[in-house]
């Protein structure tokens, strides 16, 4: 009988087991949206998953909707999130990033200024929290057609971050992408 603990083939990839560990937003990036140490450890303690899909990541700076996300849209974001994925493949783990755009649940005091992108241009009427505070979330600009090539391209972008993904898949119900570290 097939167990929890028997590997599963997905793709190209061998899961040691079959416990998928979820996407959850922790927060806890730097201000500039660099991984931090305690990512590192929060990440390599839950690597005998057969995969664990770490949290939503924002591919450009109007694309960031948490305080305290990490980002793949710089060098320094991306080394940093190499040494998680270090962290995960020492003790012999398989490791995805979830790139994910907030669309309209932005706010200038995270997007450096910026308007948010949406596929419409209305407010969400909520508040999200900014740094020292909560704040309602201002009308987003509406993307025209001819520019979803260039968030396509965003995420492909992030997804060739320097620490070298190999595999990407595209979530078709949300502006999400998840790509996975090479081991
Ligand atoms: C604190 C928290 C953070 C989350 N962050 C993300 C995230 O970054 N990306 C995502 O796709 N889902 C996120 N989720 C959703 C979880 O992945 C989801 O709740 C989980 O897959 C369980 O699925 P269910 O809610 O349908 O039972 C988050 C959920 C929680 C509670």
């Amino acid at each position: 009988m097939t167990t929890l603990f028997d590997p599963l083939k997905v793709g190209q990839y061998e899961l040691k087991n079959r416990v998928v560990m979820a996407p959850l937003t922790r927060m806890r990036a730097d201000a500039d949206g660099v991984p931090t140490d305690i990512m590192v450890e929060h990440y390599a303690q839950r690597a005998s998953a057969g995969l664990v899909v770490a949290e939503g990541t924002f591919p450009t700076v109007v694309s960031r909707g948490y305080v305290n996300e990490p980002g793949l849209a710089t060098d320094e974001q991306a080394a940093g999130w190499g040494r998680v994925a270090d962290a995960v493949h020492e003790r012999d783990g398989l490791f995805f990033i979830q790139i994910m755009h907030a669309g309209r649940l932005v706010h200038p005091a995270l997007t450096e200024g910026q308007q948010g992108e949406a596929p419409s241009a209305i407010a969400p009427g909520q508040p999200i929290h900014i740094p020292g505070g909560k704040e309602e979330t201002p009308e987003p600009r509406a993307l025209e057609l001819d520019e979803l090539p260039r968030v396509r391209d965003e995420f492909v972008a992030a997804a060739a971050a320097p620490w070298t993904p190999v595999w990407t898949v595209w979530n078709c119900t949300a502006p999400t992408a998840t790509c996975c570290s090479s081991s």
